[in-house]
């Protein structure tokens, strides 16, 4: 299964993914290419340090949405990929881009969907005063941080997190699960039909 990343920053969730693959913990997924879309994205580094393939494409070259995806899908393309995994990508996709890779798509999250999709999410989830927060991954559809999910990881909230603290702790998490499910749609385990999805053929 040829699995390419998208990142824009600093892709400590593409160096969970990179270790796991290291340790045998990835299954038949092999990484074939990162693409970012800003050009200095620290996330670049770790692809190069690991042999990886990397692509960048700024979008502010580009006039509009679509024009970009376009060129971003072409750049894609060319690693033949089975599976684009987002980590850390900061663009909102057009339609036909998402259409292209429907089902073939997943996203991390940090927050628990459908709680707090966007942007500060763990400032919003410390200002309602939530008891706890957390991570999710899901398959890409049209609506931003809207596909149905596939796994989320929980932690606490404790007095006085600060935002970063909070972070921090998610971060943790996701760094463990987005390395399971990238292996389990490797092993053709997880699908998406009709905007609902499945593990081994069963509704999440
Ligand atoms: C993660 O918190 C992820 O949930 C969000 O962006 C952050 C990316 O961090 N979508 P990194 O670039 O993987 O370090």
């Amino acid at each position: 299964c040829r699995v390419a990343v998208l990142i824009s920053g600093s892709g400590t969730n593409l160096q969970a993914l990179i270790d796991a693959r290291q340790h045998g913990a990835l299954g038949p997924a092999e990484l074939v290419g990162v693409f970012s879309n800003r050009p200095g994205a620290g996330g670049l580094e770790r692809a190069e340090r690991a042999g990886i393939p990397t692509c960048v494409i700024d979008h502010r070259q580009y006039a509009d949405r679509s024009a970009f995806d376009q060129a971003m899908q072409a750049a894609l393309e060319s690693w033949q990929p089975d599976l684009l995994v987002l980590a850390g990508f900061m663009r909102i996709l057009t339609e036909p881009f998402v259409a292209r890779y429907a089902g073939r798509m997943l996203n991390i999250h940090p927050s628990l969907l459908p709680r707090y999709p966007g942007l500060n999410t763990h400032a919003r989830a410390l200002a309602a005063g939530d008891a706890e927060h957390g991570a999710t991954i899901h398959f890409v559809t049209g609506e931003l941080d809207g596909g149905p999910a596939i796994l989320q990881a929980r932690v606490p909230i404790e007095a006085n997190d600060t935002a970063e603290q909070l972070a921090a702790r998610v971060q943790r998490k996701e760094h463990q699960i987005y390395p399971a499910v990238v292996r389990w749609f490797s092993e053709g385990r997880l699908t998406m039909h009709q905007g609902h999805a499945y593990m081994d053929g069963n509704a999440i």
